[in-house]
């Protein structure tokens, strides 16, 4: 299949370029490149020895998008091209919004002009809400509290009704737990830029010296050990989880809905100590209040993908701090040479 990887130049589209490419299909990014760098792209090129068609473009702005269709042939859509950042969601609501909810309208418009019909969406378990855990896709969402959430539910919905109205297309919605880790090269990975607000950089950071300690986020919760607990799942895991959706999409018609996590929770805690194990590494920390809007504990029931999709997150933990903290010792300046 030819595929358009929107916000391919990012975190985790960089990786699934990567694993479309060694899976044998074509692959077209469009990036507006507000939080990427083009060389995530080159570097993928180098690891696969095959080319990525780029175009530096905005998702947002229809007539970017219909020059791309039009002068590729596009079977598929992956939709990466999102803001992320919970908390600057709640500061920028209208940027949030526009940003994310257009970019999933307007990629709608232009493929249904082009007869193209098949749509796999980054979605996130912050759509559930303050559910029961595990989450299952079953569940009725919850108020998620903030923009970039709503934005998430907002796609789901909207490309609920147009699979609804179309008989003929076909939308995954890929629900993500917590990704971490990086190509096992060490080459691609997760580039933040200014200070991390998720837990894994903010880690490596500190391994690397860049910062001093790790701010624990409160150790008062109803979990195992007080701190918050996570379902981390490995990016290339979360990857290959985007190609069989996918593939599985050529085959079925309608909404699917997966979850894309292990099925198993870790706490802050843990997590640090894993890294420490797995990197030989000391990581100094020290316990503040918890953070607003934070949830005690969540993760995955991850049996949908695996029965429909044969797909399962196979690596571990220690993978997932081992290959964090190789991309960060060969990048300490990120994509930045
Ligand atoms: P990222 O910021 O690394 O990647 C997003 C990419 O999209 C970037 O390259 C950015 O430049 C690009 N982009 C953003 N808006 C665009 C636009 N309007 N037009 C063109 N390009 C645009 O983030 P990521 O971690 O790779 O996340 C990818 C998607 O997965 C996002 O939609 C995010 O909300 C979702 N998601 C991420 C996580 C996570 O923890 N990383 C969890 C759940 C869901
Ligand atoms: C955050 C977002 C969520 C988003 C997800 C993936 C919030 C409130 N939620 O989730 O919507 O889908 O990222 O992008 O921002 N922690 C620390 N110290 C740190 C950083 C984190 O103790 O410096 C703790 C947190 O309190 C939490 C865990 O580590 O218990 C994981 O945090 P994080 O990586 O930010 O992910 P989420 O909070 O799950």
């Amino acid at each position: 299949m030819r595929i358009l990887v929107a916000g391919g130049a990012g975190y985790i589209g960089s990786h699934t370029c990567l694993v479309l490419l060694e899976a044998g299909h074509d692959v077209v990014v469009a990036d507006n490149l507000c939080n990427s760098k083009t060389e995530s792209l080159r570097r993928v090129e180098a690891l696969t020895g095959k080319q990525i068609v780029f175009y530096e473009a905005d998702v947002t702005d229809e007539t970017a998008v219909e020059k791309i269709f039009s002068e590729q042939e596009i079977d598929g859509v992956i939709h990466f091209a999102g803001l992320k950042a919970v908390g600057e969601s709640v500061e920028q609501p209208i940027r949030y919004y526009h940003n994310n909810v257009v970019s999933t309208l307007t990629l709608c418009k232009v493929m249904q002009r082009h007869g193209v019909n098949k749509f796999v969406f980054s979605s996130s378990a912050t759509v559930y809400g303050e559910n029961e855990i595990p989450f299952v896709e079953t569940m009725s969402l919850l108020p998620t509290t903030n923009p970039y959430g709503e934005t998430k539910v907002m796609s789901e919905r909207i490309l609920q009704d147009v699979a609804n109205v179309n008989p003929d297309w076909s939308v995954a919605l890929l629900r993500y737990f917590n990704p971490i880790g990086a190509h096992e090269s060490g080459r691609i990975g997760e580039d933040p830029q200014g200070i991390p607000n998720n837990l894994m950089p903010y880690v490596t950071q500190v391994a690397s010296g860049k910062r001093e300690y790790l701010r624990v986020w409160g150790d008062d919760y109803p979990t195992v050990d007080g701190t918050g607990v996570r379902d981390y799942i490995h990016v290339m895991d979360l990857a290959e989880g985007h190609v069989r959706a996918i593939e599985k999409l050529n085959e079925e018609k309608g909404v699917l809905i997966y979850n894309l996590g292990t099925g198993h929770g870790v706490s802050v805690l843990e997590l640090v100590h894993a890294f420490e194990k797995a990197n030989g590494l000391t990581i100094p920390y020290q316990v503040f209040e918890r953070r607003a809007g934070d949830i005690a504990e969540f993760y995955a029931d991850a049996s949908k993908a695996e029965k429909e999709l044969g797909w399962k997150a196979e690596r571990t933990i220690e993978d997932m701090c081992r290959d964090a903290w190789n991309w960060q010792k060969q990048n300490p300046q990120g994509y930045e040479e």
